[in-house]
């Protein structure tokens, strides 16, 4: 028997994890392929933050833990909240879970009724939109191109709402694009938001460490927003602790409860030792990551000025997170021996197959006009990478 229900039907594979597993099956084979579509530092997760999860189990932290977190965890994100980001949240406004993933989900499914529109400002990252769907939430792309550098205007929101617009999720620092939304760009698309009473937004700022320059923005510190804002956040990418699973979220106390709720029923708390750990994490200063981040920005610049020297190729300069998302609709219609190629997606398998590069097509993040490209990699990687590209791009015709 093969009988799942439609809500599985509805839902794609994971693009990243098809292509992951591509990767596997020709290395399986023999051929020494590049990877540049993960998405996870390749860092270690800090020493002092290991030393936390030691101490915590042999003092046998090993039991269930309420629901939205540890006692002194919710205390720690609330005091990271308030250094950080300017803003309050008591413990009753913090929901931890398995990851900013789930505590997207949690929040998704707690908001979103079957036929509610969700605005999703493209490129947007994978999983937003088959959550959208999960609820039975109508996802309305608004979409934004390189020529703005991935982001959105006021004016798309007002064209794109209408009176059954619920919420609106996006990620600053963005994946895929690297982009970031400026205070005052996030002021602007508040002034259009707080027009609409029954939209809330998701802030998804789990790249909030990964920043090459400035101060990192929070929607809901912009007048007016608090009330409105879900703020998500987690260890994944600024602490390198991807398999730990800690993600949270700081929202209006209705929002938090709600969630808090969900989540009862569907995994209870995430790990007590990685709750530990988080706590040691959010405690200490940002800066004993910032190594991590200059190696970032380092590669960030090293990238750059290869990527740019592609004939053909349309790059943005990212601002945070680890990724390129090059513009590569000058590749489009043309052929390599017999295939022609049409979408980012026959770019992608193009170049797994002929140079043995593995990149993300465009397409699983709502725009077909780019490849991402991930650099959480070595510099000798990349530049091998990027020369692989290179020649499978100038053997297009
Ligand atoms: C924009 C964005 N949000 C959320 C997540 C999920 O992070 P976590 O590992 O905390 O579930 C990712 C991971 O790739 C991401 O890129």
């Amino acid at each position: 028997m093969n009988r799942v229900s439609d809500r599985l039907l509805a839902l794609s594979e994971s693009e990243t994890l098809a292509m992951a597993r591509k990767t596997r099956e020709l290395k399986a084979l023999g051929h020494d392929v590049i990877s540049l579509s993960l998405g996870e530092p390749d860092f270690n997760t800090p020493e002092y933050i290991k030393d936390a999860a030691k101490l915590a189990i042999d003092e046998n932290h090993s039991h269930y833990t309420p629901v939205g977190g540890l006692p002194e965890l919710k205390s720690a994100i609330s005091h990271k909240f308030k250094r950080d980001n300017n803003l309050e949240y008591s413990a009753a406004q913090i929901v931890a879970s398995t990851g900013a993933k789930q505590s997207i989900a949690n929040v998704v499914l707690s908001l979103i009724n079957p036929g509610d529109e969700v605005l999703l400002p493209a490129p947007y990252w994978v999983s937003y939109i088959e959550i959208i769907k999960l609820a039975g939430g109508i996802p309305k792309i608004v979409y934004a191109g390189i020529d703005q550098d991935f982001k959105i205007t006021a004016k798309q929101i007002a064209d794109n709402v209408t009176n059954k617009t619920r919420l609106m999720i996006f990620s600053s620092p963005c994946n895929p694009t690297g982009s970031v939304y400026s205070f005052e760009e996030l002021q602007l698309l508040s002034e259009e938001i707080k027009k609409h009473e029954n939209l809330l937004v998701i802030a998804d700022e789990i790249y909030e460490l990964i920043r090459f320059s400035g101060k990192h923005a929070s929607l809901a510190a912009v007048e007016g927003m608090y009330e409105r804002t879900i703020t998500v956040n987690g260890l994944s990418k600024g602490f390198a602790m991807t398999g730990w699973r800690l993600g949270y979220i700081g929202a209006p106390e209705w929002i938090a409860a709600a969630c808090d709720k969900f989540q009862g029923q569907i995994t209870s708390a995430t790990c007590s030792i990685t709750q530990r750990a988080a706590v040691t994490a959010l405690d200490e200063s940002p800066e004993r990551v910032q190594s991590m981040v200059e190696g970032f920005k380092k590669r960030r610049d090293l990238m750059l000025k290869l990527l740019r020297e592609i004939p053909g190729l349309k790059v943005n300069e990212p601002q945070g997170a680890f990724y390129f998302f090059p513009d590569i609709s000058y590749f489009l219609g043309k052929k390599s021996e017999n295939q022609v190629i049409n979408t980012s997606i026959d770019l992608s398998l193009y170049l797994l197959n002929s140079v043995h590069l593995a990149v993300v097509g465009g397409e699983a993040f709502g725009c077909k006009n780019s490849i991402r490209l991930s650099y959480a990699s070595s510099e000798d990687i990349l530049i091998e990478a990027v020369k692989r590209l290179k020649k499978g791009l100038e053997a297009l015709k």
